[in-house]
């Protein structure tokens, strides 16, 4: 039985005191942090890259760091989240010339590997390359921003995904990015996710004011 992980996203953080803010999270409850990387190519917006993550490791961020590739290529970006202390690296599988390549290289720098699918993506990408995926993540929005709802037809995705990683019998994680808040989790929950990103559902919601209300959110998730 694989274990719930609430991943929240940090993209919806105050940026400014990002350390204390991944911290004030875990303590509340998180188990990993999502990091969005986004390169104003493959998505039409900007963050952040493997040097916030390595800032993130030498504050003494211990958790999990769930790396987020909305770019293009992202082969040349692999070594180098590596290398800054990523734990998971997924990434878009039109965004890879080589997919098979792609999630190998991951792998090969001694992290866990994952296919992103865009809400319009269909699951065959993952065809060839269960034996090398250990996450799965659908989106539930369009990439490139935090704080939109929710796409419903996503619920149907989720159980199909949660159907073919049950009939492969592996050990692969099925996260949900987009729109999740603690209203609706229990209903992505019941559709099959394990993993739960959540960005504008967590942060800024006057936490930095009053820490306890991570508490609050997170233990309601
Ligand atoms: C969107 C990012 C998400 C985003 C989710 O492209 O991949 O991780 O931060 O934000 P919310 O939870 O606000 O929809
Ligand atoms: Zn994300």
């Amino acid at each position: 039985m694989t274990r719930d992980l609430i991943a929240p996203s940090i993209l919806s953080a105050d940026f400014a005191r990002l350390g204390e803010e991944v911290d004030q999270v875990l303590a509340a409850g998180a188990d990993i942090v999502h990091f969005d990387v986004m390169d104003n190519h493959y998505v039409p917006n900007l963050t952040i890259g493997p040097l916030v993550c390595e800032a993130l490791r030498k504050h003494g961020v211990e958790a999990p760091i769930d790396v987020h590739l909305m770019v293009k290529p992202v082969d040349r970006i692999i070594p180098d989240f590596a290398a800054a202390g990523a734990s998971y690296i997924t990434f878009h599988p039109e965004a890879s010339e080589h997919i098979d390549r792609s999630l190998q290289l991951i792998r090969d720098q001694g992290c866990k590997s994952g296919l992103v699918f865009n809400p319009a993506t269909p699951l065959s990408y993952l065809d060839y390359v269960m034996d090398k995926v250990d996450m799965v993540l659908l989106m539930s929005v369009n990439p490139g921003f935090g704080g939109q709802s929710f796409i419903p037809a996503t619920l149907d995705k989720l159980r199909e995904a949660r159907r073919r990683i049950d009939a492969s019998g592996r050990d692969i994680r099925l996260e949900i990015d987009g729109g999740v808040k603690v209203d609706n989790i229990a209903e992505i929950k019941a559709a099959g996710a394990d993993t739960f990103v959540s960005g504008s559902g967590i942060f800024g919601k006057g936490c930095a004011e009053d820490p306890n209300r991570y508490d609050t959110i997170i233990g309601q998730m």
